[in-house]
């Protein structure tokens, strides 16, 4: 568990430098293509508009944050604060928490919602209104904000949900929780996401998602699922709720 947090702490670390660098890139080739004339500026603004780091994609930080608080009515996006909560700590079970989530995960539940691929009528709705910018400024926004805790409420079904995550169910070919999604639930950086602390409901939901599917973005997790009865799906996801 140290390990892994220390490694997303260099994570974050170096995207942090990596956008301020481009930032700083940005601003710099802006000025020197004011001065220069058209012909010469156009090239140079197609290679500033690439990202420098492959896989490390651009964000701004105070952008980011005002697009999840307050929308933007001008382009018709609905401020994300109004059911995820401030951070991304929601405070009921309806909407999932997003705070600490790794940002290639959100990003790409994004364009998921909007190609369709994860079908559901609230989130595609919202979805349809980002940019692929947007996406990526608000992942970013997200996966910094402090963990939003969760405890687990079903005393009856505490073992089967433990057993199921820490070491799957050999009998039926379902591999543990654990080796993806972590011990303590916090993911795997960038393509596992966090599962602890989130509210049992919506994880439950999404456990039945994948087995009707309404949700075909993972053919890992199809596969998973098809195989857990509703009550292995509620016991598990009841105990990945106080994971942490
Ligand atoms: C009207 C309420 C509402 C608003 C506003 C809203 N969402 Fe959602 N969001 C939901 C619901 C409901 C779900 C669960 C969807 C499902 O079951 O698949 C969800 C799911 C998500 C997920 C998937 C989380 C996961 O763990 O996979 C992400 C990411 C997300 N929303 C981001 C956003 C962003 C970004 C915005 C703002 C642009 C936003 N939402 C605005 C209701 C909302
Ligand atoms: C082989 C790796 C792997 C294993 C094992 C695995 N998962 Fe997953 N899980 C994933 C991936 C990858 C995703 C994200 C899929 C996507 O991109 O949308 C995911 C997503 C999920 C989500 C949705 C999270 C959200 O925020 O919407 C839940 C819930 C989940 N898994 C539960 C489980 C449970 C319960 C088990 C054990 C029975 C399990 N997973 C085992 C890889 C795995």
């Amino acid at each position: 568990m140290r390990q892994t947090s220390q490694i997303s702490k260099l994570t974050s670390v170096s995207a942090s430098l990596a956008a301020g660098l481009l930032l700083a890139m940005t601003s710099f080739s802006g000025l020197v293509s004011a001065a220069d004339p058209a012909p010469a500026a156009a090239p140079m603004a197609e290679t500033a508009a690439k990202p420098v780091v492959p896989g490390k994609p651009k964000v701004d930080p105070a952008v980011s944050e005002a697009l999840y608080s307050n929308g933007d009515a001008s382009r018709g996006v609905t401020a994300c604060l109004t059911c995820h909560g401030p951070k991304g700590q929601s405070a009921t079970a309806t909407w999932p928490k997003l705070s600490a989530q790794h940002a290639a995960y959100t990003a790409k539940q994004l364009k998921n919602f909007k190609d369709g691929t994860r079908a559901n009528p609230v989130m595609m709705g919202m979805a349809a209104t980002l940019t692929e910018q947007d996406m990526n400024n608000i992942s970013a926004y997200l996966a910094r904000q402090p963990v939003s805790q969760g405890v687990a409420q079903n005393k009856d079904t505490i073992e089967l949900g433990q057993s199921i995550y820490r070491g799957g169910i050999a009998a039926k070919g379902v591999p543990a929780c654990a080796a993806c999604h972590s011990p303590t639930g916090a993911g795997i950086p960038s393509q596992y996401p966090r599962v602890g602390g989130q509210w049992a409901e919506y994880n439950a939901a999404q456990l039945l998602a994948f087995r009707e599917g309404t949700r075909k973005n993972s053919s890992q997790m199809t596969t998973i699922a098809t195989k857990l009865s509703d009550q292995e799906m509620k016991a598990v996801a009841d105990y990945m709720a106080g994971l942490h």
